[in-house]
Formats: structure tokens, C-alpha cells, sequence
């Protein structure tokens, strides 16, 4: 297993569309690998998901994991692993929702967000079946920060009012005394 290196804000491997994979390269050694390394370097950096794009593998496919017991994102239901390759997403409910995020590729930044609060992924897991997801709340936004990724958006593209862009240590600050810790989410 190894840590990836992961790309900053301005490579351009964050910049365009993800190419999707085949079933074939879906069974490769190299992909099975590169899962699980991306696992564990999104376990080192205490992200909740990973996109293929941010450890410079302009592939479709992104992971996300996070356990309802953490301290980051109580009260949040917890996802377990889970592997998206190709995925494609339907927003169910328009209705926007608000969440302060923040991005391994956008270092020591938050910023609000608002996303649908609904919205269906249908993809292949890592064994390449076929798998639909309906996410609600939370992960709603965690999935689609990660499918963005994949389409080559930063969340920062999709900030209506810059004054709610900060580095971290101002929002810990000056913001977070204010805010409910369910409304936070760093990938
Ligand atoms: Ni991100």
C-alpha cells in the first residue's frame, strides 16, 4: 500500500472531465491498486472521500467513507466504503441545502456550499456491478463534491457569496462558534 501524492488547486489533472473505465481495466491489478491506495491515503489525511483526479488519475472513479461515531461528522449516518467508478448522478430534489466544505486539493480553505439535497448515483462498484445510490442530506453533498471532482469542478466554483470563502483557521475562529458542526465536511 502506498500514500498518493495529491494534486493542488491549479493542476490541471483538477481541471478537465475524468476518461471512464472498462470492465477489463475495473479488474486490472492496477485499478484493484490504485482503489486501495487511494483508501489509504484518504485514511492519512482524514477525508471522507477521494476522487482518482486528486492523486493525478484522470479516471472515473472515486471513494468515500465515513463512520457516524467520528467526532468530525457526528449525528451524519456514516457511509461505508464505498467505490463509484463511471458514476452518473440525478438530482431527486432540487431544493438546495448549505454545508461549509473543504478539499484536500484546496489546502487550509472552507467555504459554503449549496447543493441539491438530493440526488440518485448509479455506477459499478469495485467489482464492476452495477449499483444505484439514493443520498440524502450529508452525503448528498459528499457525493456530489466527489463526482465533481470527476468533471474536473472544485468546490470553490460552486461558492455564491466569496465571503464565505476563509482559511480554515478564521473560520475555526470567528465562524464556527456560530455554526452547527453538522453543517462542516472536509473531503
Ligand atoms: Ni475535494
Amino acid at each position: 500500500m502506498s500514500i498518493l501524492k495529491t494534486a493542488r488547486m491549479g493542476h490541471p489533472v483538477l481541471q478537465k472531465r475524468a476518461r471512464e473505465l472498462t470492465k477489463e481495466e475495473v479488474n486490472s491489478l492496477r485499478i484493484q491498486q490504485l482503489i486501495k491506495d487511494m483508501h489509504e491515503t484518504m485514511k492519512e489525511y482524514s477525508g471522507i472521500g477521494l476522487a482518482a483526479t486528486q492523486v493525478h488519475e484522470s479516471l472515473q472513479l472515486a471513494i468515500i467513507e465515513f463512520s457516524d461515531e467520528s467526532e468530525r461528522y457526528p449525528n451524519q449516518g456514516g457511509q461505508s466504503f464505498t467505490v463509484f467508478i463511471n458514476p452518473k448522478i440525478t438530482v431527486l430534489d432540487e431544493a438546495l441545502q448549505g454545508y461549509w466544505e473543504g478539499c484536500l486539493s484546496v489546502p487550509e480553505l472552507r467555504g459554503f456550499v449549496e447543493r441539491p439535497r438530493k440526488v440518485q448515483v448509479d455506477y459499478w462498484d469495485e467489482t464492476g456491478k452495477s449499483q444505484t445510490l439514493v443520498a440524502e442530506g450529508f452525503l448528498a453533498t459528499v457525493v456530489q463534491h466527489e463526482l465533481d471532482h470527476l468533471e474536473g469542478i472544485l468546490f470553490v466554483e460552486r461558492l455564491r457569496d466569496y465571503k464565505k470563502l476563509m482559511f480554515t483557521e478564521e473560520f475555526e475562529r470567528h465562524w464556527a462558534p456560530h455554526i452547527k458542526t453538522e453543517s462542516v465536511l472536509s473531503d
